[in-house]
């Protein structure tokens, strides 16, 4: 650090017995430090050196541990005040005292030991990430205590359930917490995804069947509801479950028995019913594909999911919770969120509601090479970002190289090729950009 700086003096004194190197402004500092990483290193806020270089540098170090030395000014920043909260261990404001600021260098130099040895050494096991999926619904949002209280009634109550909401929302989530808040918890629940079963294979895996029921059939088995026996079922998609096989499941929920297939004895069979649907099953209903009576036995007590972009107050109390359950894949460096990654979660549309923000984090966890996750980590930079004269100009380019490819008269899977991505990016490139798809013509 330069000599007339009033902070350099109490600066060197407090560091007297480590070995000092000084650094004139953050390009002389980033040379150096690219050549010889230190473990604890002071950053003086308060010169008029722009935030943007310094914070590329400290960026750039996320392993050592920064420790600013601000003027009062400095600190009315915000822009300074950002890079100090995201990228320093502890700051100092002038005018600094030498045996507060010799205690921090201590301490900091005995963590970054700390973590040197640990580093070598294999990482301690943290409990499971699957016992926090089984955990109450995260969230604080009305729409969201509102859903908890809901939830707790209706597993005091025996009756099916019917569950809505957009994909991601946490149907699965919110059926396992029925079953787990009901008198049936010891017993088993047994989700079972309508959508995924061929057709042909339905009655078996649900109803099971007798022996001889059908070629291959040499032994009687017991199906999926009947395994369910003392618990619940999670019929999950279940408006795609097909028109047979629905009069067969109403059947059951009027009778509580079931018949294997190729069976002529009903069987009784003590299972609770939760059904979901991303479908609106009265559209279904006006459509003629789904049973209108089995709608209103299944109806009796529906739950509604609220879509993430209708609770974004919850997105950094979900954010928290999954980079916590992903502690041990996650990179160690990696701390937390940055200012600006938190903002992009907000303003984000979450069109893949938790489950993709459960996607986002886990990946820039164990992306990020930063101490705090940005929004380029997260995926969310252009989307969420104001325009930059880079970003305007990257948009800019994306527009002219497709409206060029399509206004030449060539086709979509042609223009995708030319610019190595795949036709569903220049799909969603042109619906950005509101480009109108080219006169229709046979795609090779
Ligand atoms: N409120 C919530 N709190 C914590 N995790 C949630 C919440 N809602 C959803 N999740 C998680 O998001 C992912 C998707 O949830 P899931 O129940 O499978 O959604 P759906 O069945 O509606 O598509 C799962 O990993 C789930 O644990
Ligand atoms: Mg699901």
């Amino acid at each position: 650090m330069p000599a007339p700086d009033p902070a350099t003096g109490v600066m060197l004194r407090a560091a007297a017995d480590f070995d000092v190197r000084t650094a004139r402004d953050p390009a002389q500092a980033r040379e150096f430090l690219r050549a010889h990483p230190v473990p604890v290193a002071i950053v003086v806020l308060g010169r008029p050196v722009g935030t943007r270089a310094l914070e590329e540098l400290l960026r750039e170090h996320p392993r050592t541990r920064w420790v600013a030395l601000c003027s009062p000014a400095a600190l009315d920043d915000a822009a300074c005040r950002r890079l100090v909260a995201e990228h320093c261990i502890d700051f100092h404001t002038a005018p600094v005292e030498a045996a507060r600021l010799r205690q921090t260098l201590g301490h900091a130099h005995g963590m970054a030991r700390l973590e040197a040895a640990l580093a070598t050494q294999p990482r301690a096991a943290e409990p499971p990430a699957a016992e926090s999926q089984f955990a109450r619904l995260t969230g604080n949002s009305e729409a969201i205590a509102r859903l908890r209280r809901q939830l707790r009634k209706v597993a005091a109550a025996d009756a099916p359930v019917l569950i809505w909401g957009e994909s991601g929302t946490g149907k699965e989530l919110a059926a396992r917490s029925v079953h787990e808040g009901s008198a049936r918890a010891a017993g088993p629940f047994v989700p079972i995804n309508c959508g995924a079963i061929p057709a042909n294979l339905v009655q078996s895996e649900l109803f099971g069947h007798e022996r001889g029921a059908f070629t291959g059939a040499g032994r009687a088995r017991p199906g999926l509801i009947e395994s369910a026996a003392g618990g619940s079922v999670f019929l999950d998609e279940i408006g795609d479950l097909p028109l047979d096989m629905q009069a067969n499941l109403l059947r059951f929920l009027q009778e509580k028995t079931i018949y294997r297939l190729g069976g002529t004895r009903p069987l009784p069979v003590d299972v609770r019913v939760i059904a979901a649907s991303h479908v609106r099953l009265e559209e279904a209903v006006a459509r003629g594909t789904f049973r209108e009576d089995l709608y209103y036995r299944l109806n009796v007590l529906a739950l509604e999911m609220p879509a993430l972009r209708e609770r974004r107050e919850d997105v950094p109390a979900l954010a928290e919770t999954f980079f916590r359950d992903h502690a041990r894949e996650r990179s160690a460096h990696v701390r937390g969120f940055s200012h600006g990654a938190l903002e992009a979660m907000r303003a984000h549309h979450w069109p893949g509601n938790v489950r993709e923000l459960h996607n986002r984090v886990r990946r820039a966890a164990v992306m990020a090479e930063g101490r705090l996750i940005q929004p380029h980590d997260l995926g969310l930079d252009t989307a969420a970002m104001p325009p930059l004269p880079l970003h305007g100009a990257r948009v800019q380019a994306e527009r002219r190289v497709i409206e060029a490819g399509l206004g030449a008269g060539k086709s979509i899977t042609h223009v995708a090729r030319e610019l190595g991505v795949s036709r569903m990016t220049v799909y969603r490139l042109m619906a950005k950009h509101r480009i109108a798809p080219p006169a229709r013509k046979r795609e090779p």
